[in-house]
């Protein structure tokens, strides 16, 4: 089997501190369409506001959560979106060779974080499903995203520094979902991404 070196260094950093930030695992055109695709869906006003687990209340949930989200169906996958998943599905395969994690299934939303809203930490993983395994974030951001206008992720580590990644353009964060609890800041500038997870077969 022929050595992904992109792929390895990934691979690597989750072995050794449990996530891996990635700035060029898609190609800039690729991000930039990305980019177009959601905001796209975003204007036809098919994002929904995210929701957490089985919560109904919208006040606390806004007290958590703040963001808009859609979620891509591949059955109904435009070009660029079955690129996203061709790669992710790729790399996917590749983890499955080399180190039996047994992912089956994926899923992936758009996110977007109107300014103003943020994600208080968390775990990416339910009570009563530990699907789950690896999260990814991609992020489709303007150019330009600057230090001021914060939505750092925010990894926790115990008894480690914390792991402030902002979330530049084409820029890939993959971790442990069950493992880094993580948040996201208050952003100051709309803040879009490609959020998802690669999971096990639920039993
Ligand atoms: C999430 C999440 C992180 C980010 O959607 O669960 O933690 O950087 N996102 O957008
Ligand atoms: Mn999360």
């Amino acid at each position: 089997m022929e050595l992904n070196t992109q792929y390895e260094k990934i691979i690597n950093d989750l072995l050794i501190q449990q996530y891996s930030i990635v700035d060029d695992f898609f190609l800039p055109q690729e991000v930039e369409n990305f980019r177009s695709s959601l905001i796209n869906k975003y204007d036809e006003e098919e994002f929904k506001k995210a929701a957490i687990g089985n919560q109904f209340n919208e006040l606390i949930v806004k007290a958590i959560r703040g963001d808009f989200i859609f979620w891509i169906d591949e059955k109904l996958a435009n070009n660029e979106e079955q690129t996203f998943f061709d790669k992710i599905e790729h790399f996917t395969n590749y983890l499955n060779r080399t180190c039996f994690l047994g992912l089956q299934e994926r899923e992936f939303h758009y996110a977007l974080y109107p300014v103003g809203t943020f994600y208080r930490r968390h775990l990416d993983t339910f009570q009563n499903d530990d699907s789950r395994k690896l999260s990814i974030v991609c992020y489709l951001n303007d150019e330009d995203w600057l230090p001021e206008y914060g939505g750092e992720l925010v990894i926790y580590k115990e008894g480690e520094e914390d792991i402030n990644i902002y979330p530049l353009r084409g820029r890939m964060v993959v971790f442990e979902s069950q493992v880094l609890e993580h948040e996201v800041k208050p952003v100051k500038q709309e803040r879009l991404s490609i959020t998802g997870w690669l999971k096990t077969r639920k039993l």
